[in-house]
């Protein structure tokens, strides 16, 4: 069994994580996450200044939690992609120097696998095929899933425009809530009525890709019109874009004939997807994983749990040539 040690800096938040035997041993996070509010996104230099003093701390505090050594740990796995240029580059350089130091093999990790692997984490090993939803802030995708180590990854759909956590960062720029917008909207959703506005849901019908520019638009022309109930504006926005992702997903199970759906990503953490897709999919015989909300937005543990599963597969170590893409398409789990 192979302890592997995980580093995630694709964004604003600093992630180590060490897992073994699909297990977690230890983790520690830092985010930046404060510094950016006041510009209502994130900066991707001050992202990238944040991980460079937050990185060695964590390291520190993982390996504490998981009683380990560097001489215990028998692989380092990092995201190289996608994400910010700046901020993947800090996690990448410090990941070939320990790899370096301590002389131990590298694995280059897609941070969107690392989402999915997450999960593996709390519910085990993924079955021979599956489905995955990832709804982060960057991306939104409906995955046909095998072996994550080993296969290829197949996407039955992705999003035209915007990703569906993006839509609510957006949303809640327009409605004056909080950075990051997902926690704020749904908080101020809890006091509205879902079906006080009925917000269009695009692309429903046509395949398993994704819009969600039109839905933020018609949030803004509500705004604009200047009818101001954030509650029922965020509660009505919040459902269709959780009617949109369940039904997508739910029908492609059904058509795939796949009985297990994951629903990963930051966007997971959302109590109402959480809680509509658990209805949808019991109503139709498919078994459904979300990781707990902790696991769902970026940390270290995530690329550890690939790193584990590449190891696990004798999968051969990347180079020390190993270089950041902040544009990474998933094909596979690994980058080389
Ligand atoms: O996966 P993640 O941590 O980072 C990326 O890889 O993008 O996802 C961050 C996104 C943000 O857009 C944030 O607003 C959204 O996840 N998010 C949520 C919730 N918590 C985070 N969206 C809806 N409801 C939430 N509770
Ligand atoms: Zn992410």
């Amino acid at each position: 069994m192979a302890v592997v040690l995980g580093i995630e800096t694709s964004c604003d938040e600093t992630g180590v994580g060490v897992v073994a035997g699909g297990r977690v041993l230890g983790a520690a996070l830092a985010s930046s996450m404060d510094e950016h509010a006041r510009f209502g996104g994130v900066v991707p230099e001050i992202a990238a200044r944040a991980h460079l003093e937050s990185l060695v701390p964590c390291l520190r505090t993982a390996m504490e939690q998981a009683k380990i050594e560097p001489g215990d740990v028998d692989a380092i796995a990092v995201t190289s992609g996608p994400g910010l240029a700046g901020a993947l580059q800090i996690g990448l350089a410090a990941a070939k120097s320990l790899a370096l130091a301590w002389n131990k093999p590298l694995y280059g990790v897609h941070h969107l696998a690392g989402h999915v692997a997450a999960d593996t984490l709390e519910h085990g090993p993924l079955p021979e095929r599956s489905i995955a939803l990832i709804v982060s802030g960057g991306h939104t995708s409906l995955l046909m899933l095998g072996d994550l180590a080993r296969d290829p990854i197949a996407h039955l759909g992705d999003t035209r425009d915007d990703a569906a956590g993006e839509a609510f960062d957006k949303v809640a720029r327009l409605l004056g809530l909080g950075y990051p917008g997902g926690p704020s909207v749904s908080r101020a959703a809890t006091e509205g009525d879902p079906a006080a506005i009925a917000f269009p849901r695009a692309m429903l019908g046509q395949g398993y890709h994704f819009s969600f520019s039109g839905l933020k638009t018609a949030v803004a022309r509500h705004v604009e019109r200047g009818e101001r109930n954030v509650p029922d504006i965020a509660a009505s926005f919040q459902e269709a874009v959780v009617d949109i992702l369940t039904r997508k997903a739910v029908a492609a199970c059904l058509e795939h004939d796949v009985r297990t759906l994951l629903i990963v990503g930051g966007v997971a953490a959302n109590a109402r997807l959480r809680e509509v897709a658990a209805a949808r999919c019991a109503a139709a015989g498919i078994a459904l994983r979300v990781p707990p909300p902790a696991l769902c937005t970026d940390n270290g543990l995530m690329i550890a749990a690939v790193g584990d599963l590449l190891a696990e597969a004798g999968h051969p170590p990347a180079t020390l040539g190993l270089s950041t893409d902040s544009s990474a398409l998933l094909t596979r789990a690994v980058c080389v």
